[in-house]
């Protein structure tokens, strides 16, 4: 199937300083693709800088065959490029149907907002029963769906998930693997960057493996998994076991 994003040769990182250096990624639609790696790796800053939140030094990034090198968040978004950020990826002192509101700001007209609601609240029930209280009174696990839900609210073809399992105990984690594979399921191809190695392949059809900023490996998830076990130390893919 014809790839739906492509970065070649990226080189990234912050001020004057390259982290990533050479990485290409590719995903086909319909196709989920985990990023992993160690600590500190680069997996973040890669993804970042598709986005223009980390510097892009060079490198060439195509969505739905156009040249989007160096795209604004925002025009990325209304583009069908969804991203949920790592970290403060919610309004904590917002409720939790405000903060679907929050991603819904380029869907035109009330009635548009109302069905990507409804829509949002089929797919996340769980929301729908507290979409009245603060985002900031939700479990750990519940907010990480929130990010989600506000990022589909946007109605993304390419969904960017930064360590959605981070920090999430096993039923969580799992409940939020499942709603990745709806999300996929409903024709959103997604990129997942995870530490949890074992997780996010178990969802994922195709894997690189980053290490010191440079793509170590790549293949089909089965194969990664079989990688053998000095190796798969060496590569950090032990570095979180459940
Ligand atoms: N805003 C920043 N400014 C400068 N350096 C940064 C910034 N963010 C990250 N770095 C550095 O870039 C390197 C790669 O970080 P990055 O966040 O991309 O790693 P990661 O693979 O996502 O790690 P983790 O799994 O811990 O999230 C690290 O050395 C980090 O200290
Ligand atoms: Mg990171």
């Amino acid at each position: 199937m014809d790839p739906i994003f492509v970065a070649e040769d990226i080189n990234a990182g912050y001020g004057d300083v390259i982290i990533v250096q050479g990485v290409s990624i590719q995903l086909a639609e319909g196709e989920t693709v985990a990023i992993v790696g160690p600590n500190g790796s680069g997996k973040s800053t890669l993804i970042k800088s598709f986005l223009g939140f980390a510097r892009l030094f060079q490198g060439s990034v195509f969505y739905q065959g156009k040249d989007i090198t160096g795209i604004a968040s925002n025009r990325a978004v209304s583009l069908g490029i969804g991203y949920v950020p790592q970290i403060n990826n919610v309004f904590l002192n917002l409720t939790t149907a405000e903060n679907l509101d929050m991603g819904a700001y380029h869907r035109k007209g009330k009635a548009s907002i109302k069905a990507g609601m409804a829509e949002i609240y089929d797919m996340f029930p769980e929301l729908e029963a507290r979409k009245n209280g603060l985002a900031g009174n939700l479990s750990g696990g519940e907010r990480q769906m929130l990010a989600i839900a506000r990022a589909m609210m946007a109605q993304p073809k390419v969904l960017f998930l930064d360590e959605p399992l981070a920090s999430l105990s096993p039923k969580p984690a799992s409940a939020i693997l499942s709603k990745m594979e709806n999300i996929r399921e409903s024709g959103t191809a997604i990129i997942i960057v995870e530490q949890n190695v074992k997780k996010a392949l178990s969802v994922s059809n195709r894997g690189y493996v980053l290490v010191n900023g440079t793509c170590a490996i790549e293949g089909d998830a089965a194969s990664l998994f079989a990688e053998d076990s000095s190796k798969q130390r060496y590569l950090g893919l032990e570095a979180k076991k459940d």
